[in-house]
């Protein structure tokens, strides 16, 4: 991992439409190469922290840099720094309904690329690349809308990876998706990391979380970060989880390993 940092936000809040309030006073860095897992219930703001990683909306107050720069409405609007940023930052959404809508799956694959600049030649290269390596060769010509949840998420994937960013954000990627599919995308995200991809990805769901994170920051229900560990420490603070109700009180520990490990080794409590 490099000594700089990659994204940095200090002190954000937001709230939305300055009454629903989202993200309160988080900071935190993400390196070259971590695989970062935002953890904490539902509405804690997790997507919306996401959504400023991605540029999609700005902190009310604080700030956010990437690769070095401040990123701001303002600086997105230059166009320049605006496709330089959405080429080295890729947001799988949630909802991939929300992602796709041309009217074929290798159009919408290439829409990106191209949005980039790239070449039709390079463009078409891209397509055939990413449908071999997802394992969707055979959807090419189906449109989107008609596939299966699993088969959407998929193309939503191929079309973040067609454009190659060095940072990808994933929101709750496995929910909604059969053990099969969760199986394969959790393989296919270790897959990134080793390949050299940063990965922010947010999620509830404590099982697979030694197997896709190296750190993980856990949102109180009160938009603050309530703490910050390895996968290990965090599956070992049973306090912590059922504070931030991502357990309860007769929620078996998610992990064997986890009853093992001593408490209170948290940074950031
Ligand atoms: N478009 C919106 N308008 C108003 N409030 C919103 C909107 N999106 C999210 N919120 C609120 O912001 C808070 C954080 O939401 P979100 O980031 O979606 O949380 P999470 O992804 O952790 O479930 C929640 O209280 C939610 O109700
Ligand atoms: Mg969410």
């Amino acid at each position: 991992m490099s000594a700089d940092p990659l994204l940095v936000c200090e002190n954000l809040s937001f709230s939305y439409l300055d009454k629903f309030p989202a993200l309160d006073d988080v900071s935190l860095e993400v390196r070259s190469g971590e695989r970062l897992a935002l953890l904490g219930a539902n509405g804690c703001g997790k997507s919306t922290l996401l959504k400023v990683l991605d540029g999609l909306v700005f902190p009310g107050t604080g700030r956010y840099f990437a690769f070095g720069q401040e990123i701001t409405e303002d600086a997105l609007e230059d166009e320049q720094m605006n496709e330089a940023f959405r080429g080295r930052v890729g947001f799988v959404f949630q909802n991939s309904d929300a992602q796709v809508f041309s009217p074929n799956v290798a159009e919408e694959i290439a829409f990106g690329p191209l949005q980039l600049g790239l070449s039709r030649e390079e463009t078409t290269q891209r397509v055939t690349d990413v449908l071999a390596m997802l394992g969707i060769s055979g959807l090419a010509d189906r449109t989107p809308f008609q596939l299966s949840g699993g088969q959407k998420k998929k193309v939503a994937i191929a079309s973040v990876l067609a454009m190659n960013p060095e940072v990808l954000l994933f929101d709750e990627p496995t929910a909604a998706l059969d053990p099969r599919t969760q199986m394969w995308l959790i393989e296919l995200m270790a897959q990134l990391a080793e390949a050299g991809k940063t990965i922010v990805h947010a999620t509830h769901d404590l099982d697979a979380l030694d197997r896709i994170a190296d750190r993980c920051l856990v949102f109180g229900e009160d938009h603050r970060i309530a703490g910050v560990g390895t996968p290990s420490q965090i599956l070992a603070s049973r306090d912590l989880l059922l504070e931030v109700n991502l357990v309860h009180e007769h929620t078996p520990l998610p992990s064997p390993r986890a009853r093992s490990l001593p408490h209170g080794h948290l940074e950031g409590l």
